[in-house]
């Protein structure tokens, strides 16, 4: 088994190659591709190093599993074409998501949706995947109806350049906290990520906004897509608020639900208690609850903070953390992986 990485050098790309070490994933061979720029360079993989190629035409001759994280439009170019050759491409970007041909897959919640692929699967986006662990075993059970989102987002999600843009913006303005109280907005840092201050701040805009003018971002849009998509409701009233937050690794999510069927927080952590890949931290006696540094390097995403809105015995409200690197992308694809090779 030949196995590509595309995007190798990159958050995602990088933590892949790390899951793929952890999880003995069972490869002959690795070939590593990125951009021109970083042809040449080595990157650990298990007791060895591989050297990143740059990225040609027909990198997937003899590729049996491409696992690609380069971004939409490097996606949109070289999938289609990759998958009509036989090589079965794992992608996660957002480019074919909402594809009728391409399933959008989570193991823990929709296997199934795997079956009858035609060589492109998708993995989710990094916020509606943390969304979906808790999401998913609450539906099956009492009916997801109505869901609400406000999600707190790491700056890896925009991949490594976010997180540099970050650290150089908390260098800068350390020094000069106490001017923070009443800033000058003409010395505020503001880099090509973010466009905005990110250090010592949050920025309600995640992607960009929506072409059509809705007001939402398209990082809020794929909230309700993707939800809609994997659970399979396609009729679910879904509204997004997807904010950037100073934190490097862990996207937050907070949660309001309606379903279906009444519902107590006891039945809701015992339904989410016994879902795999999730982890109940939800004690308010004893301080616990999931903050994303406790979910940093982790594999299960968290949920904690379930209550229930005064006087609706059909809602929830719930705040789950994930690593967006890892269940958000890199460990999610790579679970992909292993269950296509399973099937
Ligand atoms: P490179 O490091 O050479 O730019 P991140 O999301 O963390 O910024 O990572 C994006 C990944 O996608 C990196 O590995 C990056 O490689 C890769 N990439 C970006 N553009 C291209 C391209 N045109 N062809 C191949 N790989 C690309």
């Amino acid at each position: 088994m030949r196995v590509a990485v595309v995007g190798a050098t990159g958050a995602v790309g990088r933590t892949i190659l790390q899951i793929l070490d952890e999880r003995a994933f069972p490869l002959d061979d690795l070939v590593a591709f990125a951009s021109a720029r970083s042809e040449g360079v080595r990157l650990g993989f298990r007791d060895d190093e591989v050297v990143v190629r740059a990225l040609h035409d027909r990198w997937f001759e003899g590729v049996d599993l491409a696992l690609t994280s380069a971004g939409g439009a490097v996606a949109r170019q070289i999938l289609p074409a990759a998958a009509a050759a036989g090589t079965v491409c794992v992608d996660n970007s957002s480019a074919f998501r909402m594809d009728r041909d391409v399933p959008v897959v989570i193991p823990e919640i929709n296997p199934e949706a795997l079956d009858g692929h035609k060589g492109i699967v998708a993995n989710g986006n990094c916020t509606a995947i943390t969304a979906l662990m808790a999401l998913g075993p609450l539906h099956k059970r009492f009916g997801l109806r109505l869901l609400v989102t406000s999600s707190y987002q790491s700056v890896s999600g925009s991949g490594m350049k976010g997180v540099r843009e970050l650290a150089e913006q908390v260098d800068k303005l350390h020094e000069q906290i106490e001017t923070l109280t009443r800033p000058d907005p003409q010395a505020l840092p503001a880099g090509e990520v973010f466009g905005r201050t990110i250090a010592f701040n949050v920025v309600p805009h995640a992607e960009r906004f929506d072409p059509e003018g809705s007001g939402f971002t398209t990082e809020e849009l794929k909230m309700g897509n993707e939800v809609r998509k994997v659970l399979g409701i396609p009729d679910l009233v879904c509204s997004a608020t997807a904010v950037r937050v100073p934190v490097v690794a862990g996207h937050a999510v907070s949660i309001y639900g309606r379903f279906e069927s009444p519902v107590s927080p006891k039945e809701a952590r015992e339904v989410l208690s016994r879902a795999a890949g999730l982890r109940v931290v939800d004690d308010p006696a004893r301080d616990q609850y999931p903050t994303p540094l406790d979910a940093a390097g982790l594999d299960d995403v968290l949920v904690g903070r379930v209550r229930q809105p005064d006087g609706d015995d059909r809602a929830l409200l719930l705040f789950a953390v994930g690593d967006n690197l890892r269940k958000g992308a890199a460990l999610n694809a790579v679970q992909i992986a292993e269950l296509l090779i399973e099937r």
